[in-house]
Parts: C-alpha cells; sequence; structure tokens
C-alpha cells in the first residue's frame, strides 16, 4: 500500500498515529537544521517536518527535494506549533521518520501554485501541469458532481442513458461539420455530429419516450470565450407532451443544481420572456435580467428637429445609466469608442446629462430643447443625476449595440455580480431567420422545430412571422440550453423543408430517413439540450468555458499539447482516396 491516508485528510483526531502519504512536492522550506515540506495530492496539502532529530540520510533527501518530485513520506502525526487556519490539515504536520523518491520531476515551466505565473499558451501546452492547481482541479470536481446530479435527476424522471453515433451523416443546416474520410468507401465522408438531434427524434419513434446523454457535440464555428469546437450537451427528448411539459420538467432539473450544487433555493417560477420582448427590451435572445436599465423607444418623439441622425434612423432607443450624470468627457468618449467598434458597429453615441440641480447637458442641445429633453427623461423615467445614452440607425442592428452598451454599463456600475443568478426562459422564437446574403429563410433553431398550431397558415403567407413553439434557457445573459416541440408529421416538416428552399429530391436526400421513419408512428415529441460546459462555467462563477473542459482547444481550434490537428502521411492519405489541394500541400 502506497498511503495510509491523502494529503488533505489528517487533523487533530490523527496525533500520534503513524501515517504514510504520497504526492508532489509543492514547496520545500529549509530552516537551519529543519526542513518543511509541503505535500500536496487531489485532496490537498499536509505539511512535512524533518527535524534536527532524524537520520542524516533522511535530512539528505529532504533537503535535497524539488518542486513536483513524487514521493512516499512516512511518520507520525504532531501538533503544530504555529497552526494555519487557512489550511484545512493546517493544525497539525507529519513528523518524518522515512522519505522515498518515486519520481524527481524537471522543473516546470510554470509554478504549480493557484496564481500561476503561466501565460496561457504555455498552460495549454503543459496542460496536465495546469491540470494540478486548484482553481482547475476545483472547476473539474464541479463538473463531476454537476453531471451526477444530473443523472441521478434525469434517471429519477424515467429518462434512458442512450449513446448515439459519432459518425454520421453530414447536414448542410446550422454550422459547418467536421468531416471524417472513410477509407472503405473512397470518396465519401461521415460527419462529426453537432447534436444527436435526429437520433433523438428516431428513440422517440422507437417508443423510448423519455431519452437523455451526456454527449460531445462537434461544430466548425468561429471560436470564443463560450464556444469550444468539440463540448459537451446534456441533451434530453420525450415524448407525448407539449412545451409546458418540457419546460416543467427542466425547470425541476435545473432548480434542484441550483439548490444541490450552490445552495439556492428558487420557490417561485422562473419567469418567461417572448423573443420579441426581449429583443425590444434587451437588445438580446439571451438577456441578463440581474439588471433592468431595459430599453425606451425614442423613434417618435426625438424626430423632425433637423438633427439627421435622428431623423434618418428607423430606430432611435434609450437606456438610462444611473447616478451616472458626472461622467467626464473622456468618460464618455470610451463608451463611444465601445459602441463603434466593428463588432457592435453603432455609428456614434448621443448622451444626456441630467443635472443634479435641474435642466440638461447632452451632445445635442442645438437640436432640441430643454423641454424637449425633458420629454426624453420623462419618457425614460430618468432621475436628477442620470445619464441618458441613445443610439439610433437601423432597428436590428441598434438593438443589438444598445444590448452591447447595456451590458457594458451593467459591468462598469457593477450589476452583474457572478454570485447573483438570475434564470428565465426565452420562449415563443421566430421559426425562421431571413438571411439577407443568400436571400432566403433559415430555420432560426433547427429545421424540426414545430411551428405554432395557430401560425401555421402564415407559412405560406408570411413566414418570417411564424411562431415557433422553442425555448431557450437563459442565465445571466448565458444561453445555457436551447429546445423545441418538434414537428411530428411528415408532411408538415415537408413543407418546412420547401420553405427553407429545399427541393424534394434534396429533402429526401439530407432527411428522407427521417421523414420515412414519420410514415410509421411518431408520437408527439419534443426536448431540449443544455450546454454542459457553459453550465459549469456559471455555476463555477466563470466567463470561459476552457477550464471546465479537461483539455480543450485554444481560439483557434488547436490543441497546443497534443499538436492537432496535424498533417497526415501521404499512406495514409492514399488510403483515403485523398488529393491536398495546392494550399494545403504548400503548407505541410
Ligand atoms: P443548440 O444548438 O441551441 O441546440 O445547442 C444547445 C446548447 O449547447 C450549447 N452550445 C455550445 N457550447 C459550447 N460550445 C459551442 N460551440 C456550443 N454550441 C452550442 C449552448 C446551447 O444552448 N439539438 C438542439 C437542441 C434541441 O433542440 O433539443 C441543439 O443542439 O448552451
Amino acid at each position: 500500500m502506497y498511503r495510509t491516508h491523502t494529503c488533505g485528510e489528517l487533523r487533530m483526531d490523527n496525533i500520534g498515529q503513524s501515517v504514510t502519504l504520497a504526492g508532489w512536492v509543492q514547496k520545500v522550506r529549509n530552516l537551519g537544521a529543519m526542513t518543511f515540506v509541503d505535500l500536496r495530492d487531489r485532496y490537498g496539502i499536509t505539511q512535512l517536518v524533518v527535524t534536527e532529530h532524524a537520520e542524516a540520510s533522511l535530512r539528505d533527501t529532504a533537503a535535497h527535494l524539488g518542486r513536483e518530485f513524487v514521493i512516499q513520506a512516512t511518520g507520525t502525526v504532531i501538533e503544530r506549533a504555529s497552526k494555519n487556519p487557512k489550511m484545512e490539515t493546517g493544525d497539525i504536520e507529519v513528523e518524518l521518520t522515512a522519505l522515498r523518491i518515486l519520481n524527481q520531476a524537471a522543473t516546470p515551466p510554470f509554478t504549480i501554485e493557484d496564481n500561476s505565473d503561466g501565460g496561457d499558451e504555455i498552460r495549454m501546452k503543459y496542460r496536465y501541469l495546469d491540470l494540478r492547481r486548484n482553481p482547475l482541479k476545483n472547476a473539474l470536481m464541479l463538473r463531476h458532481r454537476m453531471a451526477i446530479e444530473i443523472r441521478n435527476y434525469l434517471s429519477g424522471h424515467g429518462f434512458l442513458e442512450i449513446e448515439t453515433p459519432y459518425l454520421i451523416r453530414s447536414t448542410p443546416e446550422g454550422a459547418r461539420d467536421f468531416v471524417v474520410p472513410s477509407r472503405m468507401n473512397p470518396g465519401e465522408f461521415y460527419a462529426l455530429p453537432q447534436s444527436p438531434q435526429t437520433f433523438k427524434q428516431l428513440l422517440m419513434v422507437a417508443g423510448y419516450d423519455r431519452y437523455f446523454q451526456i454527449v460531445r457535440c462537434f461544430r466548425d464555428e468561429d471560436l470564443r470565450a463560450d464556444r469550444q469546437p468539440e463540448f459537451t450537451q446534456i441533451d434530453c427528448e420525450m415524448s407525448f407532451v407539449e412545451q409546458e411539459d418540457v419546460l416543467a420538467t427542466f425547470e425541476g432539473l435545473a432548480k434542484q443544481m441550483f439548490d444541490r450544487i450552490l445552495g439556492i433555493k428558487f420557490t417561485e417560477a422562473f419567469p418567461r420572456m417572448p423573443y420579441n420582448e426581449a429583443m425590444e427590451k434587451y437588445g438580446s435572445d439571451k438577456p441578463d435580467i440581474r439588471f433592468g436599465m431595459t430599453f425606451n423607444d425614442l423613434t417618435a418623439s426625438v424626430k423632425g428637429h433637423g438633427f439627421v441622425v435622428f431623423d434618418s434612423a428607423e430606430y432611435v432607443g434609450a437606456i438610462v445609466a444611473p447616478g451616472c450624470a458626472s461622467y467626464t468627457r473622456k468618460q464618455l468618449d470610451a463608451l463611444t469608442d465601445f459602441v463603434k467598434r466593428p463588432q457592435i458597429g453603432a455609428k456614434g453615441l448621443i448622451y444626456v446629462r441630467c443635472e443634479e440641480g435641474g435642466g440638461f447637458k447632452s451632445s445635442v442641445d442645438k437640436f432640441y430643447t430643454p423641454d424637449d429633453l425633458q420629454g426624453w427623461a420623462t419618457a425614460c423615467a430618468a432621475k436628477p443625476g442620470d445619464l441618458i445614452l441613445i443610439l439610433a440607425g437601423g432597428k436590428k442592428q441598434t438593438l443589438t449595440a444598445l444590448g452591447e452598451l447595456r451590458l457594458e454599463m451593467g459591468n462598469r456600475l457593477g450589476l452583474r455580480d457572478p454570485k447573483h443568478f438570475a434564470p428565465l426562459w426565452v420562449v415563443d422564437f421566430p421559426l425562421l431567420e431571413w438571411d439577407e446574403e443568400s436571400g432566403r429563410f433559415f430555420a432560426m433553431h433547427h429545421p424540426f422545430t414545430s411551428p405554432k398550431p395557430e401560425d401555421i397558415p402564415l407559412m405560406d403567407s408570411d413566414p418570417g412571422r411564424v411562431r415557433a413553439n422553442a425555448y431557450d434557457f437563459v442565465v445571466n445573459g448565458v444561453e445555457v440550453g436551447g429546445g423545441s416541440i418538434r414537428i411530428h408529421d411528415s408532411q408538415l416538416q415537408q413543407k418546412m423543408f420547401e420553405t427553407l428552399g429545399f427541393t424534394a429530391a434534396q429533402a429526401e436526400a439530407q432527411f428522407g430517413f427521417l421523414m420515412n421513419a414519420f410514415r410509421y408512428g411518431a408520437p408527439p415529441h419534443g426536448g431540449i439540450a443544455f450546454g454542459f460546459d457553459r453550465w459549469c462555467a456559471l455555476f463555477g462563477g466563470a466567463d470561459s468555458i476552457r477550464d471546465y473542459i479537461a483539455f480543450p482547444k485554444n481560439n483557434s481550434g488547436r490543441d497546443v499539447m497534443i499538436d492537432a490537428p496535424s498533417p497526415i502521411d501521404q499512406a495514409q492519405l492514399d488510403e483515403l482516396s485523398i488529393v491536398l489541394g495546392t494550399n494545403a500541400q504548400e503548407k505541410n
């Protein structure tokens, strides 16, 4: 047996016991004749001490230990002279009688401390060292606890965990697929699933009633802090349900997770917000409702004063930043620069300071009288001391830009406390989204999402206005999950494909298997998928999902530790009947 206890285990109760520990050397301090060693394993850190009374060889070994050496240490648990209340094992130390080096370690490229001095790239390259640090260890332990809770809840509610294939067929909808060449079928490719969507629907056709899977999904899209090319979904599907049944089941899951993992009890139902309201009030389909600062539509009241920016705008919207009338020129310039960033795309920012003593100071004083400005302040419910921030332009872009500005002001004013959670359901999404570039409709969620029955007649006359039975679970501005009630009628599904511009032959080639299955008795069904990495990061209080994934990719989709992706041998290419284009040849 290598050890009798872990490094996180020993307390005052163990005093006098002879113990053996094993782990990594966190730190060595030589204080004259005494040597102190901090020994670390997954469970914690225990202080070892080698006194002047120890054998000379033991003292010598201890004095020459290096960081991250793997050792086995035997000794007696004693009470510490100077206790460390910050350490769980801080009341005791182990006075060593034997010490064995199990493995030496090269000097790590960064120190394994909570606040590491390693840069991002170096930490990713030596991920196994980074994973020894407490913040990452805690993140992965949180992920584990969450996975267990999810499995328990879903299993307790009759959901069966069923695996679905990773080598599937490429489909043109959604994000770009990752593809895998087939050696046995030259010139043909599998795709890795963006989600198990069609398979879970087929499991409903097969009668499995309630399915779930904690499953890897693959999407070749531009990466951000909350997006990885391979990520994990908690994928769920239920039969004989309507939207309310799905929301109730998964609101139950979310509440149980908040309670069991964070100790937060939500006794009320989560709020529901229609998509249109989310866009008009928050400029986002994933509103952060931890704070107000909702939008005020000033379009009608600002026109006709000779200010061309407002006169030519489709939409003029304002938010009120409480207590910010004292913002300096410099602060206002910084906000203007913020909204003008290409990702946000506003042309400029108009402000109105509501002075403490009454009166207004604005960047459009030339065009508007104090009475006009008073009218805006009243419309926005702005008080003396507040700052009104206004954006104008095309409606969609301006709403989105104002949404970004709102979040920025929320950050500046400290209104986005990561320990405060504000969950909601966003409902009534449009079924379709018009794409200017390709001049066609796309499914806003996916092509299997059911329209609201009362809106089906609009599919011919005004497809853009059809609402879907689709919903997102949003917490603190993060889209944690999304799902829908599905179309279970092959004719309606065919109509949906037509609306999306598929010819009958294309629909048959891509999704014939699903429409065919629907001919053999498909139950009404619906489901949801949660982004598990995002949910973990949210509960852990982090913006980035990276540290909740043991071996993530960097922002260019690379695994810098194993150096993937990488070129493959000519022999492998030949076997796969693949000839590289000139770009790829030059690169390799
Ligand atoms: P959707 O595409 O909305 O729905 O995905 C569900 C959830 O997965 C998370 N997510 C991601 N997380 C990390 N990195 C990514 N690249 C990434 N992309 C998505 C989000 C999102 O809410 N089949 C449907 C679900 C259904 O209809 O049941 C689907 O995949 O948190």
